[in-house]
Protein backbone atom coordinates (compact mmCIF):
# COMPACT_ATOMS: atom_id res chain seq x y z
CA UNK A 1 0.00 0.00 0.00
CA UNK A 2 1.26 3.34 -0.67
CA UNK A 3 -0.47 6.55 0.73
CA UNK A 4 -1.68 9.07 -1.69
CA UNK A 5 -4.73 9.11 -0.46
CA UNK A 6 -4.13 8.72 3.51
CA UNK A 7 -7.42 9.47 5.74
CA UNK A 8 -9.32 9.92 2.62
CA UNK A 9 -13.02 9.13 2.82
CA UNK A 10 -14.81 7.64 -0.84
CA UNK A 11 -17.69 6.12 -1.64
CA UNK A 12 -17.64 4.19 -5.43
CA UNK A 13 -21.57 3.02 -6.11
CA UNK A 14 -21.66 -0.19 -8.08
CA UNK A 15 -18.47 -1.75 -6.81
CA UNK A 16 -19.46 -5.13 -5.98
CA UNK A 17 -18.85 -6.10 -9.46
CA UNK A 18 -16.71 -5.14 -12.27
CA UNK A 19 -14.89 -2.27 -12.88
CA UNK A 20 -16.24 -0.67 -9.05
CA UNK A 21 -14.53 -3.33 -7.42
CA UNK A 22 -10.97 -2.72 -9.22
CA UNK A 23 -11.72 1.28 -8.73
CA UNK A 24 -12.80 0.13 -4.15
CA UNK A 25 -9.39 -1.43 -4.29
CA UNK A 26 -7.20 1.23 -5.39
CA UNK A 27 -8.47 3.42 -3.80
CA UNK A 28 -7.86 1.82 -0.61
CA UNK A 29 -4.83 0.92 -1.83
CA UNK A 30 -3.78 4.43 -1.41
CA UNK A 31 -5.20 5.12 2.14
CA UNK A 32 -8.86 6.15 1.80
CA UNK A 33 -11.30 4.01 4.04
CA UNK A 34 -14.00 3.02 0.58
CA UNK A 35 -17.64 2.65 0.69
CA UNK A 36 -18.80 -0.50 -1.52
CA UNK A 37 -21.93 0.14 -2.45
CA UNK A 38 -24.12 -1.93 -4.52
CA UNK A 39 -27.51 -4.24 -4.13
CA UNK A 40 -25.54 -7.36 -3.84
CA UNK A 41 -24.73 -8.12 -0.16
CA UNK A 42 -22.49 -10.83 -0.76
CA UNK A 43 -20.44 -9.55 -3.47
CA UNK A 44 -20.28 -6.74 -1.87
CA UNK A 45 -18.95 -8.06 1.53
CA UNK A 46 -16.57 -10.31 -0.23
CA UNK A 47 -15.23 -6.77 -1.71
CA UNK A 48 -14.96 -5.18 1.89
CA UNK A 49 -13.40 -8.82 3.17
CA UNK A 50 -10.43 -8.44 0.33
CA UNK A 51 -9.81 -5.10 0.66
CA UNK A 52 -9.15 -5.73 4.90
CA UNK A 53 -6.73 -8.74 4.27
CA UNK A 54 -4.20 -6.68 2.91
CA UNK A 55 -4.59 -4.48 5.79
CA UNK A 56 -7.09 -1.79 3.44
CA UNK A 57 -10.11 -0.06 5.24
CA UNK A 58 -13.69 -0.46 3.34
CA UNK A 59 -17.49 -0.85 4.60
CA UNK A 60 -20.29 -1.79 2.59
CA UNK A 61 -23.41 -0.02 1.97
CA UNK A 62 -26.57 -1.69 0.57
CA UNK A 63 -28.16 0.41 -1.78
CA UNK A 64 -30.81 0.35 -5.23
CA UNK A 65 -30.11 2.99 -6.66
CA UNK A 66 -32.96 2.14 -8.87
CA UNK A 67 -35.14 3.51 -6.39
CA UNK A 68 -34.61 7.00 -6.69
CA UNK A 69 -34.38 10.12 -4.25
CA UNK A 70 -34.66 7.71 -0.67
CA UNK A 71 -32.91 5.33 -1.87
CA UNK A 72 -29.75 7.74 -2.57
CA UNK A 73 -30.34 9.86 0.49
CA UNK A 74 -30.17 7.03 2.72
CA UNK A 75 -26.97 5.92 1.16
CA UNK A 76 -25.15 9.03 1.38
CA UNK A 77 -26.03 9.36 5.14
CA UNK A 78 -25.04 5.75 5.65
CA UNK A 79 -21.82 6.62 3.68
CA UNK A 80 -21.13 9.71 6.42
CA UNK A 81 -21.66 7.00 9.24
CA UNK A 82 -19.46 4.56 8.13
CA UNK A 83 -16.35 6.43 7.53
CA UNK A 84 -17.26 9.14 10.22
CA UNK A 85 -17.03 12.32 8.01
CA UNK A 86 -18.13 14.02 4.98
CA UNK A 87 -16.95 12.59 1.79
CA UNK A 88 -13.34 13.36 0.32
CA UNK A 89 -13.91 11.93 -2.89
CA UNK A 90 -17.37 10.26 -4.68
CA UNK A 91 -16.90 7.74 -7.89
CA UNK A 92 -20.53 7.55 -9.79
CA UNK A 93 -20.02 4.10 -11.47
CA UNK A 94 -23.04 2.45 -11.22
CA UNK A 95 -24.49 1.18 -14.14
CA UNK A 96 -27.28 -0.67 -16.09
CA UNK A 97 -25.02 -2.04 -19.26
CA UNK A 98 -27.81 -2.75 -22.22
CA UNK A 99 -27.99 -4.97 -24.66
CA UNK A 100 -27.70 -3.51 -28.57
CA UNK A 101 -31.60 -3.55 -29.29
CA UNK A 102 -33.26 -1.15 -31.82
CA UNK A 103 -34.28 2.20 -30.73
CA UNK A 104 -38.23 1.29 -31.74
CA UNK A 105 -37.78 -1.96 -28.87
CA UNK A 106 -36.78 -0.66 -26.19
CA UNK A 107 -39.46 -1.25 -23.31
CA UNK A 108 -40.35 1.99 -21.76
CA UNK A 109 -39.77 0.59 -18.72
CA UNK A 110 -36.57 -0.16 -19.83
CA UNK A 111 -35.90 3.32 -20.87
CA UNK A 112 -37.03 4.57 -17.61
CA UNK A 113 -35.08 1.92 -15.61
CA UNK A 114 -31.83 3.20 -17.42
CA UNK A 115 -32.16 6.55 -16.81
CA UNK A 116 -32.72 6.67 -13.00
CA UNK A 117 -29.51 4.41 -12.46
CA UNK A 118 -27.45 5.35 -14.63
CA UNK A 119 -27.96 9.14 -14.36
CA UNK A 120 -30.45 10.19 -11.68
CA UNK A 121 -29.22 8.17 -8.91
CA UNK A 122 -25.90 9.86 -9.89
CA UNK A 123 -27.33 13.44 -10.21
CA UNK A 124 -29.33 12.96 -7.20
CA UNK A 125 -26.36 11.63 -5.44
CA UNK A 126 -23.57 14.17 -6.47
CA UNK A 127 -26.47 17.08 -5.14
CA UNK A 128 -25.96 15.73 -1.88
CA UNK A 129 -22.30 15.21 -1.44
CA UNK A 130 -20.95 17.54 -3.59
CA UNK A 131 -22.69 20.68 -1.70
CA UNK A 132 -20.83 19.33 1.51
CA UNK A 133 -17.53 19.27 -0.11
CA UNK A 134 -18.02 22.61 -1.47
CA UNK A 135 -18.78 23.57 2.02
CA UNK A 136 -15.33 22.14 3.44
CA UNK A 137 -13.69 23.63 -0.08
CA UNK A 138 -12.38 20.40 -1.19
CA UNK A 139 -13.43 17.18 -2.74
CA UNK A 140 -13.01 14.93 -5.87
CA UNK A 141 -16.28 13.77 -7.95
CA UNK A 142 -15.49 10.93 -11.05
CA UNK A 143 -17.87 10.39 -13.11
CA UNK A 144 -17.60 6.86 -15.10
CA UNK A 145 -18.61 7.52 -18.78
CA UNK A 146 -17.86 5.84 -21.61
CA UNK A 147 -17.12 5.85 -25.00
CA UNK A 148 -20.49 5.37 -26.01
CA UNK A 149 -21.68 8.85 -24.65
CA UNK A 150 -18.74 10.21 -26.86
CA UNK A 151 -20.36 9.34 -30.26
CA UNK A 152 -23.40 7.58 -31.80
CA UNK A 153 -23.54 3.68 -31.76
CA UNK A 154 -26.60 2.12 -34.41
CA UNK A 155 -28.47 -0.28 -31.27
CA UNK A 156 -27.01 1.80 -27.93
CA UNK A 157 -29.09 4.65 -27.98
CA UNK A 158 -30.25 4.70 -24.89
CA UNK A 159 -27.02 3.17 -23.50
CA UNK A 160 -25.08 6.07 -25.43
CA UNK A 161 -27.90 8.70 -24.43
CA UNK A 162 -27.55 7.99 -20.28
CA UNK A 163 -23.29 8.25 -20.93
CA UNK A 164 -23.46 11.31 -23.29
CA UNK A 165 -25.32 12.74 -20.19
CA UNK A 166 -22.72 11.92 -17.66
CA UNK A 167 -19.65 13.44 -19.60
CA UNK A 168 -22.22 16.40 -20.29
CA UNK A 169 -22.65 16.62 -16.00
CA UNK A 170 -19.03 16.71 -15.40
CA UNK A 171 -19.10 19.70 -17.04
CA UNK A 172 -21.44 21.33 -15.33
CA UNK A 173 -20.58 20.34 -12.10
CA UNK A 174 -17.26 21.36 -12.72
CA UNK A 175 -18.14 25.22 -13.40
CA UNK A 176 -21.05 24.66 -10.30
CA UNK A 177 -18.37 22.78 -7.87
CA UNK A 178 -14.96 23.68 -8.68
CA UNK A 179 -14.96 27.37 -7.58
CA UNK A 180 -15.77 25.86 -4.33
CA UNK A 181 -12.58 23.46 -4.28
CA UNK A 182 -14.58 20.75 -5.75
CA UNK A 183 -13.10 18.95 -8.85
CA UNK A 184 -15.09 17.00 -11.09
CA UNK A 185 -14.18 15.02 -14.07
CA UNK A 186 -14.95 11.84 -15.99
CA UNK A 187 -13.52 8.57 -16.71
CA UNK A 188 -14.98 7.14 -20.10
CA UNK A 189 -13.45 3.52 -20.67
CA UNK A 190 -13.45 1.71 -23.81
CA UNK A 191 -14.30 -1.78 -23.62
CA UNK A 192 -13.10 -3.41 -20.47
CA UNK A 193 -12.78 -6.78 -19.89
CA UNK A 194 -14.38 -7.27 -16.60
CA UNK A 195 -16.00 -10.84 -16.39
CA UNK A 196 -19.35 -9.67 -18.03
CA UNK A 197 -17.81 -8.14 -20.72
CA UNK A 198 -15.08 -10.30 -21.49
CA UNK A 199 -17.62 -13.20 -22.32
CA UNK A 200 -18.25 -10.93 -25.50
CA UNK A 201 -15.28 -10.86 -26.92
CA UNK A 202 -15.94 -12.06 -30.20
CA UNK A 203 -18.48 -9.48 -30.48
CA UNK A 204 -16.23 -6.89 -30.01
CA UNK A 205 -13.39 -8.13 -31.33
CA UNK A 206 -13.48 -6.02 -34.67
CA UNK A 207 -14.05 -2.66 -32.65
CA UNK A 208 -11.28 -4.02 -30.62
CA UNK A 209 -8.66 -4.32 -33.53
CA UNK A 210 -9.71 -0.95 -34.45
CA UNK A 211 -7.96 0.22 -31.88
CA UNK A 212 -4.53 1.65 -31.63
CA UNK A 213 -3.58 -0.58 -28.81
CA UNK A 214 -5.83 -3.70 -29.97
CA UNK A 215 -6.73 -4.73 -26.68
CA UNK A 216 -9.57 -3.96 -24.14
CA UNK A 217 -8.53 -2.65 -20.92
CA UNK A 218 -8.44 -3.94 -17.99
CA UNK A 219 -10.24 -2.37 -14.79
CA UNK A 220 -7.08 -1.72 -13.39
CA UNK A 221 -6.28 -0.16 -15.89
CA UNK A 222 -9.62 2.25 -15.60
CA UNK A 223 -9.08 2.54 -11.51
CA UNK A 224 -5.46 4.31 -12.26
CA UNK A 225 -6.94 6.51 -13.91
CA UNK A 226 -9.73 7.17 -11.12
CA UNK A 227 -7.12 7.19 -8.62
CA UNK A 228 -5.06 9.83 -10.76
CA UNK A 229 -7.90 12.26 -11.38
CA UNK A 230 -9.24 11.90 -7.37
CA UNK A 231 -5.79 12.46 -6.18
CA UNK A 232 -3.47 16.08 -5.29
CA UNK A 233 -1.59 14.69 -8.66
CA UNK A 234 -4.73 16.19 -10.50
CA UNK A 235 -5.13 19.33 -8.38
CA UNK A 236 -5.75 21.54 -11.32
CA UNK A 237 -7.96 19.54 -13.49
CA UNK A 238 -11.82 20.49 -13.80
CA UNK A 239 -14.01 19.19 -16.36
CA UNK A 240 -11.75 16.93 -17.87
CA UNK A 241 -12.65 13.43 -20.15
CA UNK A 242 -9.68 11.12 -18.97
CA UNK A 243 -10.22 7.91 -21.92
CA UNK A 244 -8.54 4.74 -21.02
CA UNK A 245 -9.62 3.03 -24.52
CA UNK A 246 -6.62 1.87 -26.45
CA UNK A 247 -7.02 5.24 -28.30
CA UNK A 248 -10.32 4.07 -29.52
CA UNK A 249 -12.07 7.78 -29.89
CA UNK A 250 -8.41 9.59 -30.89
CA UNK A 251 -8.73 7.98 -34.37
N1 LIG B 1 -16.98 -2.72 -18.91
C1 LIG B 1 -16.90 -1.94 -19.98
O1 LIG B 1 -16.48 -2.37 -21.07
C2 LIG B 1 -17.30 -0.49 -19.88
C3 LIG B 1 -16.99 0.34 -20.97
C4 LIG B 1 -17.31 1.68 -20.89
C5 LIG B 1 -17.91 2.20 -19.74
N2 LIG B 1 -18.21 1.36 -18.72
C6 LIG B 1 -18.83 1.97 -17.53
O2 LIG B 1 -18.11 1.55 -16.39
C7 LIG B 1 -19.00 1.46 -15.26
C8 LIG B 1 -18.90 0.07 -14.65
O3 LIG B 1 -19.25 -0.89 -15.64
P1 LIG B 1 -18.97 -2.44 -15.44
O4 LIG B 1 -18.66 -2.99 -16.77
O5 LIG B 1 -18.04 -2.63 -14.31
O6 LIG B 1 -20.44 -2.92 -15.03
P2 LIG B 1 -20.90 -4.20 -14.18
O7 LIG B 1 -19.84 -5.24 -14.14
O8 LIG B 1 -22.25 -4.57 -14.71
O9 LIG B 1 -21.07 -3.61 -12.72
C9 LIG B 1 -22.08 -2.67 -12.48
C10 LIG B 1 -22.10 -2.28 -11.03
O10 LIG B 1 -23.22 -1.40 -10.85
C11 LIG B 1 -24.03 -1.90 -9.83
N3 LIG B 1 -25.46 -1.63 -10.08
C12 LIG B 1 -26.18 -1.97 -11.17
N4 LIG B 1 -27.47 -1.64 -10.98
C13 LIG B 1 -27.55 -1.07 -9.76
C14 LIG B 1 -28.61 -0.53 -8.98
N5 LIG B 1 -29.86 -0.53 -9.40
N6 LIG B 1 -28.32 -0.02 -7.76
C15 LIG B 1 -27.06 -0.04 -7.27
N7 LIG B 1 -26.01 -0.54 -7.95
C16 LIG B 1 -26.26 -1.06 -9.18
C17 LIG B 1 -23.77 -3.41 -9.76
O11 LIG B 1 -23.96 -3.87 -8.44
P3 LIG B 1 -25.12 -4.88 -7.97
O12 LIG B 1 -25.25 -5.94 -9.03
O13 LIG B 1 -24.62 -5.39 -6.64
O14 LIG B 1 -26.32 -4.01 -7.81
C18 LIG B 1 -22.28 -3.46 -10.10
O15 LIG B 1 -21.51 -3.30 -8.93
C19 LIG B 1 -20.39 1.80 -15.79
O16 LIG B 1 -20.64 3.16 -15.56
C20 LIG B 1 -20.28 1.54 -17.28
O17 LIG B 1 -21.18 2.32 -18.03
C21 LIG B 1 -17.92 0.03 -18.75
Amino acid sequence: MSARLQDRTALVTGSTDGIGVAVARALAAEGAHVVVSGRDTGRGEKVVAGIAEWGGRATFVRADLARGATAVRELAEAARTATGATLDILVNNAAMLLTPTPTGEVPEEVIDRALAINVKAAFLLTGLVAPEMAARGSGAIVNIGSISGLAGSAGSALYSTTKAAIHSLTKSWAAEYGPHGVRVNTVAPGPTFTEKVAALEEYLAPMIMRMPSRRASTPDEVAKAVVFLVGDDASNIHGATLSVDGGHSAI
